[in-house]
């Protein structure tokens, strides 16, 4: 099984440059699914109906999410009834949304699971047990399950790493926007990579014009945030598994929108 697993979508700039460059990855790589972190698709924060639609139309075959999930209420009954879209899955009982899920294509079917950090995050369970609940559960009904750790803390998504190796084909990091240079299979076959990063300008502050992003800086003051357009990256990485579930390779994609 071959995936590609792409890191949070900011703004109208990020959902171009997935329209921009994911044509070329889907023909070069020929994945068999494509996951897309969707959490700040729709204006630089959260999403809608209408980016979580476009986000499939450009090639998403799943949207995963993070802290910004809840952010436009318009979207919670969309999260109830799309299957294709999770928010983190240790929020709590009831709140809108699936936090794991199954998708399937040419036969193959691959378990979803987003989890939250609770360092710096509000999560109500803790993202371990959370995972050891959702491992079980999909034993079965998935030939491989891709985890997205959504969290703050660098030590908890390599501590989760850890925790699931040997029990999913990939767990990815996601929310800092940065993309880590220790992506690598951990031992007993999971793909590991404590931030993917983020589709979107690289000119900013993870997302945001550097102007305003410096000014609270340097002032403290309150500052309306607007997603910078500079210098827009693809961030994303591509896992291929053997049969045996294990993940043969984990390989980043940072690519600049050409021109
Ligand atoms: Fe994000
Ligand atoms: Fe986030």
């Amino acid at each position: 099984m071959k995936l590609i697993f792409v890191g949070d979508v900011v703004a109208g700039l990020g959902r171009r440059t997935l329209a921009a460059l994911l044509p070329g990855l889907r023909e070069r790589h020929r994945p068999d699914f494509v996951v897309v972190n969707g959490e700040n698709a729709a204006g630089g924060v959260g999403i809608t109906r209408k980016t979580a639609q476009e986000l499939f139309e450009l090639g998403a075959d799943a949207i995963t999410l993070g802290n910004h999930a809840y952010r436009h209420r318009e979207v919670y009954g969309y999260l109830d009834q799309e299957p294709r879209i999770i928010r983190p899955a240790n929020y709590p009982k009831g709140s809108p949304g699936r936090g794991h899920t199954v998708v399937e294509a040419d036969g193959r079917r691959l378990g979803l699971i987003n989890l939250s950090g609770q360092v710096f995050l509000s999560a109500v369970r803790s993202p371990f047990s959370e995972a050891d609940a959702l491992l079980a559960e999909l034993r079965g009904k998935a030939d491989a399950v891709l985890i997205d750790m959504h969290a703050e803390a660098t030590s908890e998504k390599v501590a989760m790493g850890w925790h699931v190796d040997g029990r999913a084909l990939a767990c990815v990091g996601t929310h800092t926007h940065v993309p880590t240079s220790d992506a690598r299979v951990l031992p007993g076959g999971t793909a590991y990579v404590t931030d993917v990063g983020m589709t979107g300008p690289r000119g900013g502050v993870i997302g945001v014009k550097r102007e305003q992003a410096l000014e609270r800086f340097l002032k403290l003051t309150q500052v309306r945030f607007e997603t910078s357009d500079e210098d827009p990256w693809l961030n994303a990485v591509l896992v291929e598994g053997d049969a045996d579930g294990r993940a043969r390779s984990i390989e980043q994609l940072l690519l600049p929108v050409p021109g």
